[in-house]
């Protein structure tokens, strides 16, 4: 059956011209003039996709997009693309948190718009098979070798592309405690829930860990840290691993984020995690942390495999390769990321992390592949359609 796309826009040209591209390539169309009808024809409709104009007559089209958003339930998504004249990165961030899922800036190349739609229908239509299967319940710690390394960046960008562009089911959890920055990095509030709320309950469980998690636009779980570095000693070294392991059955990826000491809290992640991806770059007080981390693993009794390591700004200038690196430390660097330090910078300051409005960035294609890697080491293979993209 043909996909119906519904199409959201004022004027009739745009209209004529998206209808005439959509039907040559065999899609059932739907047109709305107005907001108000596009949010009607949803609802009766039931289109597969909307592409949405940002400024309309009655509902503009944050608007409609908010308004379905509201209403659809949590087991339906339908994918919508913003059609904006605006080139600003503040009209993309605030069509994204609006609910939709891309957008394109007019005007634009009818080869782009059906990739774009392509790649959305195949990312929401194996929500069955996505719903079918049981969850993958991985536990990933992020560790950094050193402060400042880009521990966090890779964390989250890692958590967001594991789950947009790979169609995983990620929770993802701040566990630097004391100065943990996912509420900068994702420009969320200090009112906002915190581990906090779960450790300081009678007891814990699954219902509670729910309600205390936040959903970011991105459609990423977030397991915020405490709000405050007194806070932080609240958290004891079996809170982490039990989190973990109630979180489990219910997310194909935990992906804990951990600061750098080597303490009680950090070494029950480590002992809960499949995998231990070390965060470094290219320095000697990196390469030398980086040994000793090696052999506290070693030590632990961890299989070779479970310790990996992620050279993050691989080819920023140093005076150290990526060859001298893995000389030093008698071992292979499994990862690389790119530097990219605009890039990197500009979405921290902006509170809008790069996977999430720039996926196709050099920085985002680089995450993306860490992200492909570290799915290809689990068994269960991609939803249907996604892999290939
Ligand atoms: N691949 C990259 N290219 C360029 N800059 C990067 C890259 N990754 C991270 N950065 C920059 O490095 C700085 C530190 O990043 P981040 O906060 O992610 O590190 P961290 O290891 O989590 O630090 P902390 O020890 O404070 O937790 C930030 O300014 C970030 O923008
Ligand atoms: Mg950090």
């Amino acid at each position: 059956m043909a996909a119906k796309i519904l199409i959201v826009d004022d004027d009739a040209n745009v209209q004529r011209l998206l209808q005439y591209t959509l039907k040559q390539e065999g899609y059932d169309v739907v047109n709305a003039a107005d907001g108000a009808e596009g949010f009607q024809l949803w609802g009766t409709e039931a289109p597969d996709l909307i592409l949405l104009d940002v400024l309309l007559p009655k509902l503009d089209g944050y608007q409609v997009a908010t308004k379905i958003r509201g209403e659809e339930g949590s087991a339906s998504h339908v994918p919508i693309i913003m059609l904006t004249a605006e080139r600003e990165v503040e009209q993309k961030v605030r069509g994204l948190r609006a609910g939709a899922d891309d957008y394109l800036i007019k005007p634009f190349h009818p080869a782009e718009l059906l990739a774009r739609i392509k790649s959305l229908l195949a990312r929401f239509a194996p929500r069955d098979v996505l719903l079918a299967r049981p969850p993958m319940g991985r536990v990933l710690a992020l560790y950094g070798a050193k402060g400042g390394v880009g521990t966090t960046t890779i964390a989250i960008n890692a958590a967001i592309a594991l789950h947009r562009e790979l169609g995983r089911k990620v929770c993802l959890v701040d566990g630097n405690l004391q100065f943990g920055d996912h509420r900068v990095f994702l420009d969320l509030g200090l009112d906002r829930k915190s581990i906090v709320d779960i450790v300081t309950a009678p007891s814990m469980d699954a219902e509670l860990i729910r309600q205390v998690l936040v959903k970011h636009d991105s459609g990423v779980d977030l397991l915020l840290a405490p709000p405050s570095p007194e806070s932080a000693d609240l958290v004891r070294s079996e809170h982490l691993p039990m989190i973990a392991d109630h979180q489990r059955p219910k997310y194909d990826y935990v992906v804990i984020d951990v600061d750098k000491r080597l303490d009680d809290v950090n070494l029950g992640v480590f002992e809960a995690a499949e995998a231990v991806f070390v965060v470094m770059t290219a320095d000697l007080s990196c390469l030398k942390n980086v040994r000793l981390i090696l052999e506290t693993m070693s030590h632990l009794g961890y299989p070779t495999g479970k310790t990996q390591l992620v050279l993050n700004r691989s080819n920023a200038f140093t005076g150290i390769n990526v060859k001298n690196a893995e000389g030093a430390l008698k071992r292979t660097i499994d990862h690389q990321v790119v530097n990219e330090y605009r890039g990197a910078i500009s979405a921290l300051n902006s509170g809008a992390p790069f996977m999430f409005t720039k996926a196709d960035s050099v920085l985002g294609g680089s995450l993306l592949q860490f992200a492909r890697a570290l799915d290809k080491q689990a068994a269960v293979p991609a939803p249907a359609g996604i892999s290939a993209r």
